[in-house]
């Protein structure tokens, strides 16, 4: 997507270098995902279940779409060391409040990257004995893959790119861009929102 459609984004523009998917292109995949799971959990009552921050833009338009009666909740992680982090094992800072043992559970998940992550959240979410438990992910980076995880709803393939926007930061920002684009390489240097909230 050209540059000078980034008009109408205010400052964002100065660092971002390129729109790679658009707002209008994830708003009509996350409809069909939201139809699609409401049409396989009719009669279910799902457990949306994401991992703070990066699923919130994401989980809320989900959960606007779903025509079905569901219910959410979110872990939230932090990693012990970057050691640790290699191997996907993550501190769990909070857990969910609603039992998920019998109940069909649905892991919504921003990005997955090396999948290392998902797969040490999906295996301590399985001891608790859900009913069902699949993914849901919005930005699949299959490049990047370490552990092979079935994902059930898939809404886009992603090169291997570091971006942001809806969702995804870098350090903390650009997370309420409501598009995925690449950052300009200056802005990773000296981050024009960086420069505004000191
Ligand atoms: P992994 O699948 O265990 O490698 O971890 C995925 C996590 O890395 C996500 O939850 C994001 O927090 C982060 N991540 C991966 N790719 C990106 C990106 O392109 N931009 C921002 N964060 C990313
Ligand atoms: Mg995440």
């Amino acid at each position: 997507m050209k540059i000078d459609s980034l008009t109408g984004y205010g400052d964002f523009a100065r660092d971002i270098q390129e729109i790679i998917i658009s707002e209008d292109q994830i708003q009509m995949r996350v409809q069909e995902l939201g139809a699609q799971i409401s049409n396989d959990y009719r009669g279910k009552c799902p457990v949306l279940v994401g991992v703070l921050k990066g699923v919130l833009f994401y989980m809320a338009d989900l959960l606007r779409v779903i025509t079905i009666p569901s219910e959410v909740d979110f872990l939230a992680v932090s990693s012990y060391s970057s050691e640790a982090r290699t191997q996907g094992v993550v501190r769990l800072v909070k857990d969910l409040e609603i039992p998920i043992n019998h109940r069909h559970v649905l892991f919504v998940e921003d990005v997955i990257d090396t999948g290392l992550t998902l797969n040490y959240l999906l295996r301590s979410l399985r001891e608790r004995e859900p009913e069902s438990l699949e993914v849901c992910v919005l930005f699949n980076k299959p490049g990047r893959r370490i552990i092979d995880i079935p994902l059930k709803y898939k809404g886009f393939d992603l090169p291997d790119r570091f971006v942001v926007g809806y969702g995804l930061d870098h350090q903390e920002r650009y997370r309420n861009l409501p598009f995925i684009g690449l950052l300009k390489a200056e802005a990773f240097q000296n981050p024009h929102h960086l420069r505004e909230c000191e």
